[in-house]
């Protein structure tokens, strides 16, 4: 028997967490590193347009997927190597994040603490080097194994090979090319807490920790998360629409003093600042807003909702004003996290003006 399923002209609805409609023209759920490349084997598959979907918690369909969707069932989790200080864990592709970050929380192991609750599978995780509350995880990939569609066989590349940056990898911008397998990452067992991002010291005191621990922190990031963001299993959403946008040292300095209220981080070496998108968005009258079931959540203003039947289409036309407002107010430039999906993308919003 093959290692993987074939399905045709397949629903996505349930796949992903925007809750939106739209169809695969095919689907494949596989079940091993070997059932991958039997299935690129077939030679009608190789040329098919392929996309990977984890659990469809960063992924907006505006239309359908013409071609291949993957599904990635492979979850092996052990650890590889152990100096005891430190462990080598190396997860399959579709171990769910959550669930990795608890099992190495189990094994005495830490680092992915502040990752806590983050939806999605381990396979995704690298794609956009997922980050939260001070931590990314390219601080903890040791390697990340995939098929190279180009090659046809799969890779071990190393950390520095992944070109992490934020919300960025070589997978992101190669996503026709790799299909992440499985991943490594090297946890120590002791290392300082990471408790600057604001909220989480207050959290931790509320929960009375005095002494806090890994776990504590996996904990009070869970208890923030909860309370700030939309819960998808309630109402469709995708997390954040927009990356919060890197700018100039100079064009941080002119907002600043226009806007004192504007949070600003540095971001980089070079004097570039992070600005949130939420605020400027938030600043623009968006928070709550609702067109049909396409709306803006009430609670986090860069969270875009699907209320019960919106389609993709409606809600990029609601993302596509919002980045043209911001642009219009403050000059920035946002653009979208989430990979979209049977749609041009957002476009920079000067060419929007130029058309
Ligand atoms: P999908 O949505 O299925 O896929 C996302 C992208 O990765 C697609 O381009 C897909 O093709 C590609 N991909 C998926 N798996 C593979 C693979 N095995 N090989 C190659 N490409 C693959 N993200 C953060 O970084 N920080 C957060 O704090 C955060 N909070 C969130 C909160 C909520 C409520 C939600 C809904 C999302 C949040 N996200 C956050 C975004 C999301 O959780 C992450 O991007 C996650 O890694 C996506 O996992 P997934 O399995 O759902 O990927
Ligand atoms: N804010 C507003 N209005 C709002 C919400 C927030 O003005 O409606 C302001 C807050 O006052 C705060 C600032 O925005 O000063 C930042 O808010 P928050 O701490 O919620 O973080 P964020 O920048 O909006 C980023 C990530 C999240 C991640 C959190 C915590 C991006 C695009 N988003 O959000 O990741 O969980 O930090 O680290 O970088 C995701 O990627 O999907 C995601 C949820």
């Amino acid at each position: 028997m093959s290692d993987f399923t074939l399905i045709e002209d397949a629903p996505l609805v349930a796949r992903n967490t925007f809750r939106v409609p739209a169809r695969a023209a095919l689907l494949a759920d596989v079940r091993s590193a070997q059932g991958l490349t039997e299935l690129f084997a077939f030679p009608r598959l190789k040329t098919l347009p392929v996309l990977v979907l984890g659990e469809g918690s960063n992924v907006l369909f505006a239309g359908d997927w013409p071609g291949l969707v993957l599904s990635l069932a492979m979850a092996d989790l052990r650890i590889v190597e152990d100096s005891g200080d430190a462990a080598l864990v190396r997860a399959e592709a579709g171990v769910n994040w959550n669930d990795l970050v608890g099992w190495t929380l189990g094994h005495g192991l830490c680092g992915l603490e502040n990752l806590a609750l983050i939806p999605g599978t381990v396979g995704a995780a690298p794609i956009q080097n997922i980050g939260a509350y001070g931590v990314e995880v390219r601080e903890f990939i040791e390697a990340v194994e995939a098929f190279d569609r180009l090659a046809g066989r799969i890779e071990r590349l190393d950390n520095a090979t992944c070109a992490f940056g934020y919300r960025d990898s070589i997978f992101k911008r190669e996503p026709e090319r790799w299909i992440v397998t499985a991943v490594e990452l090297r946890l120590p067992r002791e290392r300082p807490l990471k408790l600057d991002y604001a909220g989480v010291r207050e959290e931790l005191a509320a929960m009375g920790v005095t002494a806090p621990r890994a776990p504590h922190v996996a904990e009070a990031i869970a208890r923030i998360r909860t309370r700030k963001l939309p819960n998808p299993a309630l109402i469709g959403n995708a997390g954040s629409f927009f990356k919060n946008p890197v700018v100039s040292a100079d064009v941080a300095e002119r907002l600043k003093a226009e806007h004192p209220a504007l949070p600003a981080w540095p971001a980089g070496s070079d004097g570039d600042s992070k600005l949130s998108a939420a605020w400027l968005i938030d600043s623009c009258g968006w928070r709550g807003h609702r067109e049909g079931d396409a709306g803006v959540s009430a609670q986090h203003a860069l969270v875009l909702v699907n209320h019960g039947q919106a389609s993709g289409a409606q809600i990029l036309a609601l993302a596509r004003r919002i980045a043209q407002s911001v642009y219009d107010r403050f000059g920035v430039a946002l653009e979208a996290e989430p990979r979209i999906l049977g749609a041009q993308p957002i476009p920079k919003p000067r060419e929007i003006l130029d058309a």
